[in-house]
């Protein structure tokens, strides 16, 4: 979605508006622009494609001034052109704005305006925001701030904001509303961002904007008001993460690098919720034991990958616990009628803790009385604080679209939460839970060993990316790792794959399986009775020609027999499969997208932070 960063204070402007818009690259985008405050005007630049041709345009053509607003746009409304990029001014071009969200009322907001004699030039919805600003200026408002205040009392929908005055030198305004924006504060200097990492090689202070609230910023003043205008005091951090955290550290991609932070971000987690007092220690998690006891169903709200590991903590905390537990798609949920009560725990699943349909649950689970847990990687996100109890998953900003070690991590989270939900209500007993967690502690290293098959992994890759389509098929723990390897693959290596419960195979897929097919298959559950049923689709596949791909356990002597084409998996518990299963998919996607040519951090089409609907 749209990346937004603003500047005011003693420094040229615009290198720090690209440098931060190109650390936001990851959201996604289609265009890019920058207003510049300068004594005769406020001077804007727009491009369509990538970020580096409005660099190139700024190196060539410098705008100085110390006061400016960037942007990345990932079109919702109008198509990605130059009259469509932002910023947007207002009649005069002496009001310039920058927008992440959606103006939902845009469209009568717009004839209201056209009738006053307000002309447009975009087909965008937050085009209406620099007119209402001036329209309510016009109409008396005492102060540019309460001109913001008046124009958003009005908009419905999505936004965070960053706006520039012609006549306000030395200020930058800003709102959020449902979008995310954050104030960075150094000496005499103020930054907004959509996000931390776009910033923190620049300051090491934020404060994290609530919904409703609009901020003044001046070199070296900061101003919160809420839309009814009653001040805010600001509450500054300190930021956690590094600023290597959101460099490339010698791996040729975000993402390639993000695979192989998979076993240290695993074994941290593992640490954090070491073995205490019977238990898995949970140091902070706002739930303790006498709530868990009390439970009566969990309902398991997610999107995308993140959906993939609700479906996996679903079928492990079912297994450890005796939980009715429920995963269903927040764009869904939303707007079904679940037979929800308080004594349901709903638990929202964001690697962002932004994606919009997820929060959407959250307040909706709320309204019902209903306590919720996130599990979240972003510490200061709204879900997370929006969230009665957060479990942090401590993975480092995710830089690559594709999500992969936020993903193992939510896995992590769902096994360590399993067993010590499963301790608390005495389901699983002390011996056993142990032994869950010696698994556990295995998975790290298990992960090391894929990644030191990636060569083989890549050769695999090679020989089967040219196809149309694939199909990944798993079982039981395995089902959410094949819709998920299925993701991985489609995202980033624009190869249209499918993710199927093998057993659904003859259902419609198996019509799919010709020579051309590659059928990829999870069968390393090996102590589980779904491993003979896994082998039998698999003949299935072999009779029709299909191009078995084979996720088998190392020792498994009957598996060349079905294909030769195989990534070999270490033993561990089947539980716990998915974890190192996934890594093997997520490197096969990888090569895959290599040979194809895609542009693989940067997917297209795709944003990395899901704030609109
Ligand atoms: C995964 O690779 C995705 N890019 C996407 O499906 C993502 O998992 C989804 O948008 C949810 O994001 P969140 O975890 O930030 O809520």
């Amino acid at each position: 979605m749209c990346g937004i960063v603003g500047y005011v204070g003693g420094r040229v402007a615009t290198p720090l508006l690209i440098n931060g818009l190109k650390r936001l690259e990851y959201r996604g985008y289609d265009s890019a622009g920058v207003a510049v405050w300068q004594p005769e005007a406020l001077v804007i630049r727009k491009c369509v494609g990538r970020l580096s041709v409005l660099e190139q345009s700024l190196l060539a053509q410098p705008i100085a001034g110390t006061l400016g607003i960037g942007h990345t746009r990932w079109a919702t409304h109008g198509e990605p052109n130059e009259v469509n990029s932002h910023p947007h001014t207002d009649c005069h071009g002496r009001i310039a704005v920058v927008h992440n969200g959606i103006i939902e009322n845009y469209q009568e907001l717009r004839a209201e305006l056209q009738q006053q004699g307000h002309t447009f030039r975009s087909q965008t919805d937050t085009e209406v925001i620099p007119h209402l600003i001036e329209a309510e200026l016009a109409a008396g408002a005492p102060s540019p701030e309460e001109a913001i205040r008046r124009a958003l009392r009005r908009a419905k929908g999505a936004y965070a904001l960053g706006i520039l005055f012609h006549d306000q030198p030395g200020t930058m305004y800003a709102a959020r509303c449902g979008s995310p924006l954050i104030v960075g504060v150094g000496p005499g200097e103020h930054f907004i961002a959509s996000d931390v990492p776009a910033i923190v090689d620049q300051v090491r202070r934020v404060i994290y904007l609530n919904d409703g609230e609009v901020v003044v910023l001046r070199a070296d003043s900061v101003a919160i008001s809420r839309l009814d205008g009653t001040p805010v005091e600001a509450m500054i951090q300190a930021v956690t993460i590094a600023a290597e955290a959101v460099e490339r550290a010698g791996f040729e991609t975000f993402m390639l690098k993000e695979i192989h932070e998979q076993p240290r971000i695993l074994r941290h987690l593992l640490a954090r919720h070491e073995w205490q007092n019977g238990t898995v220690a949970m140091p902070d998690l706002a739930l303790g034991a006498p709530y868990f006891r009390k439970l009566n169903r969990v309902m398991v709200v997610a999107c995308g990958s993140a959906y993939h590991a609700g479906m996996y903590g679903k079928l492990l905390m079912e297994h450890l616990t005796s939980l009715a537990v429920e995963t269903d798609l927040a764009s869904e949920f939303r707007y079904r009628d679940p037979k929800i009560d308080p004594g349901t725990l709903v638990v929202a699943v964001s690697q962002s803790g932004e994606t919009a349909d997820t929060l959407a649950s959250i307040r909706m689970a709320k309204t019902w009385g209903c306590k919720v847990l996130s599990i979240c990687n972003v510490p200061g996100s709204t879900v997370a604080r929006e969230s009665d109890a957060v479990f942090f998953t401590e993975a480092g900003p995710e830089i690559g679209v594709a999500a992969t070690k936020s993903f193992t991590a939510q896995l992590m989270a769902f096994a360590l939460l399993s067993v010590f939900i499963g301790r608390a209500r005495n389901e699983v007993g002390e011996a056993q839970a142990q032994e869950l967690l010696v698994a556990l502690r295995t998975v790290p290293d298990a992960i090391h060993y894929m990644l030191d098959r990636s060569a083989d992994i890549r050769k695999l890759a090679d020989k089967h990316h040219d196809g149309p389509s694939s199909l990944y098929l798993g079982r039981r723990f395995n089902y959410p790792t094949a819709l998920e390897g299925a993701l991985k693959n489609k995202e980033i290596s624009y190869q249209h794959a499918e993710g199927y419960a093998a057993g659904e195979m003859k259902h419609g897929p198996i019509a799919l399986i010709n020579e051309y097919l590659p059928v990829i298959c999870i069968c390393t559950q090996t102590r589980d009775e779904v491993y003979a049923k896994m082998v039998s689709n698999m003949k299935e596949v072999e009779a029709r020609h299909g191009r078995i791909i084979a996720l088998a356990t190392d020792g498994d002597v009957g598996m060349p027999q079905l294909t030769e084409d195989i990534i070999w998996v270490p033993p561990g518990r089947d539980e716990f499969s998915p974890l190192v299963n996934v890594v093997a998919l997520q490197l096969l996607a990888y090569y895959a997208a290599q040979a194809r040519g895609t542009d693989i951090d940067k997917p297209r089409n795709l944003a990395k932070s899901v704030t609109v609907e």
